[in-house]
């Protein structure tokens, strides 16, 4: 089976092709490398001995999406590609708009008329907003987001329902993210964010290697176990093999549906920096600074529904999360 993904040299499509290409599939990918690298696609055939066929460009390009497509008989699609910096996208919400939504609708323009209809998206637990219950169940009331980017997500998962109210042949597993961290146990390839990181794991793997000095600790006044915010933090490798499931759910159904994709254990931040400190044996040196605007108390999953109907569950531990995270940046800066 071919499948299309779209954001493939990033950090989670990257991981996702592995499984894929470990499995059989024959994969093509479309990135405009936005935030990604190339060089990532050389580490796929280290690490699979496989290669993929790849078209640099952007998702929002008609042409260049009926020509993939006209190209390769592509029998579903894995859709990653979207910008993601929550921070950057308060500043600048036209960009993210523009950028999420447009591809979105283009890409399902151009499967419908290739009457390519199995679709998997990368949605987030973001849609949740300030979560109405814990741990999360997939029928909870969703809405309410805090900033731009979290609002494509809602309203992609909105214009997915539309779609396939439309044409009931698609079938659509919307996957919502908790928090994905870790990387390839190889070390080749992780998450590597240029300038300074806003998400919790990269920010910590750069006061590791010294290219930060301290790390920031937004509020240590939540009501939660040590004050600090809960999160449920998953591997990236658990999450990639969550792709495989929904793909093979699809493929033999129409339909649509969502499935929360976390491990449904909440780690707090503090829980986070001694499990990564005693784990690779280094001193992650932090100071406690105000709430930072926007942020949850605690989010995380209850993941039955995943399990039940696709038969996944998350399998590796906080400990294996922060030796992979940092190995992947010990290796990568020799
Ligand atoms: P990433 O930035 O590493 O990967 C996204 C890829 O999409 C990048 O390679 C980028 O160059 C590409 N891209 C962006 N816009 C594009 C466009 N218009 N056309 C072509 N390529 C484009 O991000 P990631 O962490 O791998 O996330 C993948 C998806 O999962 C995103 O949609 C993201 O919003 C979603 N998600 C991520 C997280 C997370 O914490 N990492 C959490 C929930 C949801
Ligand atoms: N945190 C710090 N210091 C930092 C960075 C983060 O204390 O320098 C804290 C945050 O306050 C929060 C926790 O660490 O309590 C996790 O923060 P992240 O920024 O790593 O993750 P978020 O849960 O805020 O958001 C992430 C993604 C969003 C996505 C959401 C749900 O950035 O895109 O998970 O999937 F929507």
């Amino acid at each position: 089976m071919r499948i299309l993904v779209t954001g493939g040299t990033g950090f989670i499509g990257s991981h996702t092709i592995c499984e894929l290409l470990a499995r059989g599939y024959e994969v093509v990918v479309i990135d405009n490398l936005l935030n990604s690298s190339i060089s990532c696609l050389e580490k796929i055939k280290e690490i699979t001995g496989k290669e993929v066929k790849f078209y640099k460009g952007n998702v929002q390009n008609k042409e260049l999406l009926t020509s993939i497509f006209k190209e390769n008989k592509i029998e579903g699609v894995i859709h990653f590609a979207g910008l993601k910096a929550v921070g950057e996208s308060v500043k600048k919400p036209i960009l993210y708009y523009d950028n999420n939504l447009s591809s979105t609708l283009t890409l399902i323009e151009v499967m419908s008329e290739f009457n390519c209809k199995n679709l998997v998206f990368s949605s987030s637990a973001t849609v949740y907003g300030n979560p109405e219950k814990l741990p999360l169940t997939e029928d909870c009331r969703i809405g309410g987001t805090t900033n731009p980017y979290g609002t494509t997500k809602l309203m992609i998962e909105q214009i997915l329902q539309d779609v396939y109210v439309s044409d009931p042949e698609w079938s659509i597993a919307i996957l919502r993210y908790f928090n994905p961290i870790g990387a390839h146990p190889s070390g080749l390839i992780g998450e590597n964010p240029n300038g300074i990181p806003n998400n919790l794991m990269p920010y910590i793997v750069k006061v590791a290697t010294g290219e930060l000095p301290k790390l920031q600790i937004f509020g240590n006044d939540y009501n939660t176990k040590d004050g600090t915010g809960v999160r449920d933090y998953i591997h990236v490798v658990d999450l990639a093999k969550g792709h495989i499931k929904a793909i093979e759910k699809i493929n033999n159904k129409t339909g649509i549906d969502c499935y929360n994709l976390g491990t449904g254990i909440g780690y707090s931040v503090l829980d986070l920096v001694r499990t990564f400190q005693e784990v690779n044996q280094i001193e992650i040196p932090y100071e406690i600074v105000k709430r930072r605007p926007g942020d949850v108390e605690a989010i995380y999953a209850n993941p039955d529904y995943a399990k039940k109907e696709l038969g996944w569950s998350a399998k590796k531990s906080i400990e294996e999360m922060c030796r992979d995270s940092y190995n992947y940046i010990l290796k990568t800066k020799k």
